[in-house]
């Protein structure tokens, strides 16, 4: 439960303890932790194919997420992503920002509305919808409208119900509400496909139902419609954490918001498209340091196939493991003060994350490593970009924003912010 809940304490108290292997029991079943970027490396890398991704999350995402890609092994995964990097192409990552530029501009100008007099504007909700919207339309090319907001209810019941404890389908539960959102997406994506195979729309749906890997294989039907929940949820979760992250660090380090303001208005504009996102040098550099600090998924799950050999123990097959990117981004002998808010360390000058090939890994490595990593911070510079040229942002100097870090880390609270336009 400990490690479920502060999965950065426990693993240090745990690492500290008992070094880079440790069972510890985590949300009601045992579990071995790896500790270290060796850890990391030998798990994503996964060379002898020892650690599966089917049975580490299928018992998270085969209810409501069947067939996500993250769930699969071997020739199946290595098939299936082969054909959907034909989506994340950088011609289609370009079309992606021209889409979504838009949106991000049209949701962050309603924010005031949102914010009550006493405790401010509750950011972490704001952003979800934001990015929930800009997944609607720059994903399945439907405007935001009745039909998105439909669409991102059933969205939201499906997400809620992955996590739920009571997994009982009978109303009223949440996971009964989840399957029934489930059964809606299934259904409008269905309904939608044949409009979207016949042509060559620049949305992720189209461009999903239109790829083909180098040998030519395409998704059928189902595992369009599939990959399609799934990535919708993997994108937006996670670029929410990253931006609530970034706003909360930027409202508690003012001078570097004053310095990433000053920066997007001296570019005069308020859409920037994909190159000039991508040369946002010191934005690039907070991004970065906040998914240090509070990587999305603080922990990802394994579990051994064949016996591993690490660190001078024999790990069983069948073993379940949990992966740490979080204690990792926290190790002394890798970062210089490593709890400090230093962005800095990201420049080419001190390139602290180049001193193990693991020591940052917010986006994890290997086969599976996050196919929209690029495209989250394309999502997450436009935000910022469009956030700062509109708003300046604060926090009362005493509060510190109680996180809840599994499955997905958010804050408790919302994170409520003074926000005032400029
Ligand atoms: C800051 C934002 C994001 C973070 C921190 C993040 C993190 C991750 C991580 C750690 C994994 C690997 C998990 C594992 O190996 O167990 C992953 C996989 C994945 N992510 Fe992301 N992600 C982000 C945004 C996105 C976005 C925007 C998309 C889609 C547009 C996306 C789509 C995926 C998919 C499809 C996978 C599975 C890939 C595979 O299994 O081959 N993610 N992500």
């Amino acid at each position: 439960v400990a490690t479920a809940r502060d999965p950065l304490r426990t693993g240090r108290y745990l690492e500290a303890r008992h070094g880079p292997a440790v069972y510890a029991p985590m949300a009601g079943i045992d579990v071995l932790h790896l500790f270290g970027p060796d850890a990391l490396g030998l798990a994503l890398r996964n060379d002898d194919a020892a650690f599966s991704n089917r049975l580490g999350w299928a018992r998270y995402l085969d209810h409501v997420f069947p067939g996500a890609i993250l769930a699969m092994d071997g020739r199946e995964h290595r098939v299936q992503r082969r054909i959907m990097q034909a989506a994340f192409t950088r011609d289609s990552l370009r079309d992606y920002v021209e889409r979504m530029n838009p949106n991000i501009g049209r949701g962050v100008d309603q924010w005031l509305a949102g914010q009550r007099r006493r405790d401010g504007l509750r950011v972490y909700p704001a952003l979800k919808r934001l990015t929930l919207d800009v997944a609607t339309s720059t994903f399945m090319g439907i405007a935001s409208g009745r039909d998105a907001d439909r669409i991102n209810a059933a969205f939201v019941a499906a997400v809620t119900a992955s996590m739920a404890l009571v997994r009982v389908d009978a109303w009223p539960t949440s996971y009964w509400r989840g399957l029934r959102g489930r059964r809606y997406l299934v259904e409008r994506i269905r309904e939608l496909l044949p409009m979207r195979r016949g042509r060559q729309l620049p949305d992720l749906f189209s461009q999903m139902c239109s790829a083909r890997s180098e040998e030519g294989e395409r998704f059928s039907d189902d595992e369009v419609i599939n990959h399609m929940i799934f990535v919708m949820m993997a994108a937006h979760d996670t670029s929410t954490s990253a931006l609530t992250t970034m706003m909360y660090l930027l409202a508690r380090y003012p001078d570097w918001q004053v310095r990433l303001r000053e920066h997007s208005l001296a570019l005069g504009k308020d859409t920037l498209d994909i190159d000039q996102l991508g040369a946002l040098d010191e934005m690039t550099w907070v991004m970065q340091e906040a998914l240090r600090l509070y990587p999305p998924l603080a922990i990802m799950p394994r579990m051994t196939v064949k016996p591993v050999a690490f660190a001078g123990y024999e790990i069983p097959p069948y073993t379940m493991v949990a992966l740490s990117p979080i204690a990792t981004h926290h190790t002394p002998s890798l970062w210089t003060n490593p709890d400090r808010f230093d962005p800095v360390r990201f420049s080419p000058d001190r390139a602290e994350h180049k001193r193990h090939r693991y020591a940052w890994a917010p986006f994890g490595g290997g086969a599976h490593v996050c196919i929209g990593q690029h495209f989250a911070g394309l999502e997450i510079r436009s935000t910022l970009h469009q956030l700062l040229r509109r708003y300046r942002w604060s926090i009362p100097p005493t509060y510190r924003m109680p996180f809840q870090f599994l499955p997905i880390a958010k804050p408790r609270d919302g994170l409520p912010l003074r926000i005032e336009r400029l």
